[in-house]
């Protein structure tokens, strides 16, 4: 049975993604510093799939510790998933956004390299395209300067893992995620946004729980059909999967080169109010929304060129637009 180190384990993605990982019959290693998850989602992930995951709270950016956790566990792959990922808070705080995502990041790829160890994934986004010129936007599309410290660490953090993997011969795969959306069909695991949300989907299910009065639409004047801006929301599920294709890749060495990247989306742009029908629709009830202005950072669409993803990894997107609003609203009314 293979050994797979999943850091940010018991976040929103990560958690989908041990799930699959343990369904699969991977043994799974978690390292969460609970900054941004809570521990609950530990005894979840073992109510779905049977399986406790082994889990390690420890702080990536302490390289003692990560040192000391190498020496103790030996893994056969790692997902790296836990960083800072707030893109406004990104900018106020950018020295703490490179720390985190940048320095745990290096201190990771240290131990591989120090160890001979081998097989790496690596959270990436959409953001390192900004707006790409032409769409749906494939993987050649060139990566723009990036618009935050957020978007930054992520171009900087697939740099970082090419040179290494150049250098030390080691073999990583990069997935650029589109929106992620959605929960688990238990119903047992999803999104926990600290604060107020950011992300449209945890507002909108947030506005139609009572929580939030109403939801803004942040500019109906877009140059897309219906005026509001375009992305590719991917069901968490199927997102995770992908993890899974790409690890299995990896670990059968189908790769074609040391440093690979994918898009991970559905191929499908949805405009914001697309989603607000469409979450109607799943939810049965009508949403309270206001046009204002468009947000400062905003890009006008982004949506997939899926082609490589499905042949490569063998994989492709399952669930709809509204399964996903469907369990992020299930998962919204279990909150509250
Ligand atoms: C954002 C980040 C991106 C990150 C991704 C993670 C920015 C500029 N980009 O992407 O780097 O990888 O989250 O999921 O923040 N919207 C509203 N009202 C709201 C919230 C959002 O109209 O209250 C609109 C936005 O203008 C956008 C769409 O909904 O058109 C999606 O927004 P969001 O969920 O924040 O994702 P992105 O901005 O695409």
């Amino acid at each position: 049975m293979k050994k797979i180190l999943v850091t940010g384990g018991l976040g929103f993605i990560g958690s989908h993604t041990v799930v699959e990982l343990q369904n699969a019959g991977y043994e799974v290693v978690i390292i969460d510093d609970l900054s941004n998850s809570k521990i609950d989602v530990l005894e979840k992930i073992t109510e779905i799939t049977g399986v406790q995951p082994d889990f390690h709270q420890i702080d990536l950016r302490i390289k003692e510790d990560v040192h000391r956790f190498f020496n103790s566990v030996a893994i056969d792959g790692i997902i790296h998933f836990a960083a800072f990922k707030a893109v406004g808070e990104s900018m106020q705080k950018p020295l703490d956004y490179y720390e985190n995502n940048i320095g745990s990041l290096v201190y990771l790829l240290q131990e591989m390299k120090n160890r001979a160890l081998d097989h790496f994934i690596f959270s990436s986004s959409c953001t390192v395209y900004g707006q790409a010129d032409s769409l749906p936007i494939n993987e050649n599309a060139p990566i723009k300067k990036a618009s935050s410290t957020y978007g930054n660490t992520k171009q900087i953090g697939e740099e970082i893992i090419a040179e290494s993997c150049n250098a030390y011969g080691m073999n990583a795969i990069a997935l650029r995620y589109f929106n992620p959306i959605g929960a688990h069909e238990s119903i047992k695991i999803g999104e926990l946004p600290l604060g107020v949300p950011q992300n449209l989907i945890p507002f909108i299910t947030q506005t139609a729980a009572g929580i939030r009065k109403e939801l803004s639409v942040f500019g109906n004047d877009y140059p897309t059909p219906d005026g509001t801006a375009i992305r590719d929301y991917i069901h968490v599920v199927d997102l995770a999967k992908a993890h899974l294709s790409a690890l299995t890749r990896l670990l059968h060495k189908k790769n074609n080169s040391n440093f690979e990247f994918f898009n991970v989306g559905t191929g499908t742009g949805s405009s914001v109010l697309d989603v607000i029908k469409a979450f109607e629709t799943a939810s049965g009830s009508s949403l309270n929304y206001v046009i204002k202005p468009r947000r400062e950072g905003d890009i006008t669409a982004a949506y997939a060129d899926t082609t490589l993803a499905n042949k490569e990894l063998n994989w492709k997107t399952e669930k709809s637009l509204e399964e996903g609003l469907s369990a992020a609203w299930k998962w919204q009314q279990k909150q509250s």
